[in-house]
């Protein structure tokens, strides 16, 4: 197997949308899995981004990013946003997605995803042929009957879609407690 396909291994990931704005204030989405989080304090998450992306070009210029945690229901949708973005028409719109004003940070929340986590960028690392885009988190927000009474997701009730590769995601959602 050729080592570039590594990451066919380290699956399933959990896919997000990310939703930036360019400085016109458009919005963009794109889906990642390529995504972690790396410290609890202060809260800093990372998303690794190929070159040559609005993702990374508007992030870079704006200084700012939603983490969008997508449901089950919202797959199609999802897949409809990962081509290149032409600023002139929207992937929100076409895909359907419904937002609402951020808290802090200009791009939009998808309002139909789970939960929603408003970053601003910490800093950025080229890495091979990506660049890790480390985010600080300055506001989330979840619905409050996707979360246990601990703050964690119901992955259950939720399903996140999870990235095998391409075009293929798993669901496999059974909990347990150790
Ligand atoms: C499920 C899925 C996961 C993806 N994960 C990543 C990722 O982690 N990093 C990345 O750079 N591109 C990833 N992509 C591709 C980007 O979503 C795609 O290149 C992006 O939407 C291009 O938009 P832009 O160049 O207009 O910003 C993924 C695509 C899909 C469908």
């Amino acid at each position: 197997m050729d080592l570039k396909e590594y990451h066919k291994l380290m699956a399933p990931r959990l896919t997000v949308l990310v939703t930036t704005v360019d400085e016109k204030g458009r919005a963009d989405v794109s889906p990642f899995s390529f995504v972690s989080p790396i410290s609890f304090d202060p809260p800093l998450l990372m998303i690794s981004c190929g070159l040559n992306k609005h993702v990374y070009w508007n992030i870079q210029r704006m200084k700012e990013f939603v983490i969008n945690i997508p449901t089950e229901k919202q797959l199609e949708q999802l897949w409809l946003t990962g081509g290149k973005w032409d600023p002139n028409q929207s992937k929100i719109q076409k895909a359907g997605f419904k937002t609402e004003p951020a808290q802090k940070v200009r791009p939009p929340l998808l309002k139909e995803c789970a939960a929603q986590i408003e970053c601003y960028e910490e800093f950025s690392k080229k890495a091979g042929d990506h660049i890790m885009i480390v985010g600080k988190v300055v506001s989330m927000h979840v619905k409050d009957d996707l979360v246990d009474s601990k703050g964690n997701l119901r992955v259950d009730n939720v399903r996140p879609p999870l990235h095998v590769s391409d075009n293929l995601f798993a669901f496999p959602y059974v909990t347990k407690s150790v």
